[in-house]
């Protein structure tokens, strides 16, 4: 078989952790895949600046022409971040017959449902693990491994940066605006960061998950948002001195009637799973009517843990290709089409 030829939409924290991934597990990808996988090239804005990454430079471009027209590639990852322009550029990809794997929760909570036609509609897959909780296969998770259960309610801690700041502010009595440029230095928070601080980020991610978890296209519009700028250092201590941890959850519920999603600063008792997941890490709780009660933990951000995810969805659009059925939603977290009422 020919090799798979990828074209990366952005090299910083999570693309670098692409390349690598792809570099240094080509055997174990050509063994589940049946041949090469190849970065062919990787949009930037900067060319000349100094990067972490193996790929040589003349894969760099600053033409996104040179990715979504060349018809040597198979596969479009999505790593820059950003949306009107890039929500362009993923549905001319599609347009243009290309796979899509984004890590974009931001354009996945806004345009999931018009980006996912429009691949159905091309026979191209658009997968996006890595938009919820970095390197926990959340979505796959609810998707498939809970497909025959009713999910009624989820709890999440769903962004890493935040979950940084309150954890090093409470067991360290480090200054918040210290642990945040930490964060960022880290690679965990975003380009900006008032979305994860600001509670943006998370009600984004939780709008996906109850979306997928409960097969109801949710608006981001409704979801309750309050981020962590308000907690202080005595309302940390307090809650310790009181048996709790402050995280920041997010919260989505369903019953006969109606919906419920939200985040915000809430305590959780000391003896509760959540109240243990500290720095980074994300958890999100899941309670479905048949299975009870289950946990998905692990790194929530950061570089190799989040393109394990995107790789891992590269490799499912590669085991489909092999199978001739992309855009069949076979493996893919799909969004409902808006169920009538009396389907629900
Ligand atoms: P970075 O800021 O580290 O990297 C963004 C990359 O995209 C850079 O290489 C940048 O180029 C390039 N880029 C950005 N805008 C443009 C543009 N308009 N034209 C051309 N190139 C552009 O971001 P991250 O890697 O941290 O995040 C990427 C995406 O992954 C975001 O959607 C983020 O929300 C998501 N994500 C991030 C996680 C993390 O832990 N960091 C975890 C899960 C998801 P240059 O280098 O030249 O500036
Ligand atoms: N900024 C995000 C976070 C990256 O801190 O969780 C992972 O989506």
């Amino acid at each position: 078989t020919k090799k798979i030829s990828v074209g990366l939409l952005g090299l910083g924290t999570v693309g670098s952790g692409v390349v690598k991934i792809v570099e240094e597990h080509q055997d174990k990808l050509q063994h589940q895949i049946g041949c090469p996988v190849e970065i062919k090239k990787a949009l930037v804005r900067d060319l000349d600046k100094s990067r972490d990454t193996n790929l040589t430079k003349e894969k760099f471009t600053e033409n996104v022409s040179d990715i979504l027209h060349d018809p040597e590639i198979d596969v479009v990852i999505e790593v820059m971040g950003g949306v009107e322009e890039t929500r362009d550029y993923l549905l001319t990809a599609l347009q243009n017959k290309k796979h899509v794997v984004t890590a974009n929760k931001d354009l996945m909570a806004l345009y999931g449902s018009e980006l996912l036609t429009v691949a159905a509609d091309n026979k191209c897959d658009l997968f996006y693990e890595a938009s919820v909780a970095g390197g926990i296969p959340i979505l796959r998770g609810l998707v498939d491994g809970l497909s025959s259960d009713r999910i009624t309610k989820m709890m999440g801690i769903v962004n890493g940066t935040t979950n940084f700041i309150l954890t090093k502010m409470s067991n360290e009595g480090k200054a918040y605006d210290d642990v945040l440029a930490e964060a960022q230095k880290l690679g965990y928070a975003e380009a900006d960061p008032t979305a994860d601080v600001e509670g943006l980020d998370a009600a984004r991610k939780m709008t996906i998950l109850a979306t997928l978890g409960f097969s109801m296209k949710v608006d981001l519009d409704d979801v309750k948002v309050e981020g962590i700028t308000r907690v202080t250092e005595e309302d940390l201590q307090y809650s310790k001195q009181l048996g709790y941890t402050m995280k920041l959850i997010g919260y989505a519920h369903r019953d006969e009637e109606e919906i419920e999603v939200s985040v915000q600063p809430t305590l959780i008792a000391n003896n509760h799973p959540l109240a243990g997941v500290n720095d980074e890490y994300n958890a999100v709780y899941v309670y479905g009517e048949a299975v009870g009660e289950t946990m998905f933990y692990g790194p929530g951000a950061g570089s190799l843990p989040t393109a394990t995810a995107v790789v891992s969805d590269l490799v499912g659009v590669m085991k489909n290709m092999r199978l001739g059925v992309n855009g069949s939603s076979a493996v893919a977290p799909q969004f409902p089409k808006q169920l009538k009422a009396d389907e629900k």
